[in-house]
């Protein structure tokens, strides 16, 4: 298979390839605006993914483009850019271990009477959604165990930088390969068959889709805008492209973005340990889900 740098990439005639100073300037500027850091090492990358923007939009060197974006002032070129540099790979129930730890938890809350005093509304927020994978596989969970304990309802936040990825996943449109990590119940329960374009699809129920709400939110924000807390946040396979110190910010503000007792899930490969924080580890579920203890 081609590199992405050869697929995506040859030169035009006329313009100027990526110089060591335009990397930088690109690395400050994509550092500075999502938190993502490319480090010295993603030249290739960033002069396969930008290229296409930059024939598409008749520039004439990686400077120019790099201008046009900053002179902006509408910021969807940098949206754009932004788009084009992140990373979205994601697929449905990626990480089952946390799926099922999941559907523990929750059963666990509204099985308890003391939480059904305090609580009718499960609030849960999908912290960087990509394509809408990851809320749509939490949502088929939660709404399969609430269905069985009537009485509480849920809202799911789902949230990401890229309004590309933002678009696709408010339609929950799957090509049916892409559904084979789905438990077989809740595949059956929550897609239904449609065709699009003449080809066969399945898409997610709009009952299981009216529980979400997707939304346009960079985690760089420094004040979390949120009136109420979760009870559960995924922030997974995400803070693997921040540096520490960001990786510290980013946790406090998801911490007091929990109620206490609430958990926060991150990616498999993402363990804590290097980073300062106020979380303790979920006594059964060890270091994928971390805990805002329920009193500090
Ligand atoms: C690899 S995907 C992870 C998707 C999903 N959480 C999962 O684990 O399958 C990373 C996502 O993080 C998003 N992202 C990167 N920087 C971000 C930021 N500063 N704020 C919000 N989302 C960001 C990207 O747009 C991308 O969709």
């Amino acid at each position: 298979m081609a590199s992405e740098a050869t697929a995506e990439w040859s030169m035009g005639g006329d313009i100027q390839d990526l110089t060591r100073e335009d990397y930088e300037l690109f690395r400050r500027l994509v550092y500075a605006k999502s938190g993502i850091n490319l480090g010295d090492g993603k030249m290739q990358l960033v002069r396969a993914r930008l290229g296409k923007k930059i024939r598409e939009g008749n520039f004439k060197s990686f400077r120019n483009y790099y201008r046009h974006v900053e002179s902006d002032p509408s910021g969807e070129s940098l949206c754009e850019l932004l788009d084009a540099i992140s990373t979205n790979t994601t697929h449905l129930f990626r990480e089952i271990r946390h799926f099922n730890l999941l559907r523990t938890l929750v059963t666990q809350w509204v099985e308890d009477r003391a939480w059904r005093s305090r609580n009718s509304t499960l609030r849960l927020w999908s912290a960087a959604c990509s394509s809408g994978e990851e809320p749509h596989s939490i949502a088929m969970v939660v709404h399969d165990v609430l269905s069985r304990h009537h009485g509480i309802d849920f809202k799911l936040l789902a949230t990401d930088l890229s309004t590309r990825m933002l678009s696709r996943a408010k339609i929950g449109l799957y090509d049916i390969h892409r559904v084979g990590t789905v438990p077989a119940e809740l595949r059956n329960k929550y897609f239904r068959k449609v065709v699009d374009d003449g080809q066969s699809m399945l898409q997610i129920i709009p009952e299981l889709r009216k529980h979400i709400t997707f939304s346009h939110f960079n985690l760089m924000t420094p004040t979390f805008p949120f009136k109420q807390g979760f009870h559960v946040v995924f922030c997974r396979n995400v803070m693997i492209y921040f540096d520490n110190p960001f990786r510290a910010e980013l946790l406090q503000r998801l911490y007091d973005a929990l109620v206490p007792g609430g958990v926060l899930f991150v990616g498999e490969g993402e363990t804590l340990h290097l980073v300062p924080h106020a979380f303790e580890t979920h006594p059964r579920a060890g270091a994928v889900v971390y805990r805002r203890p329920l009193k500090e």
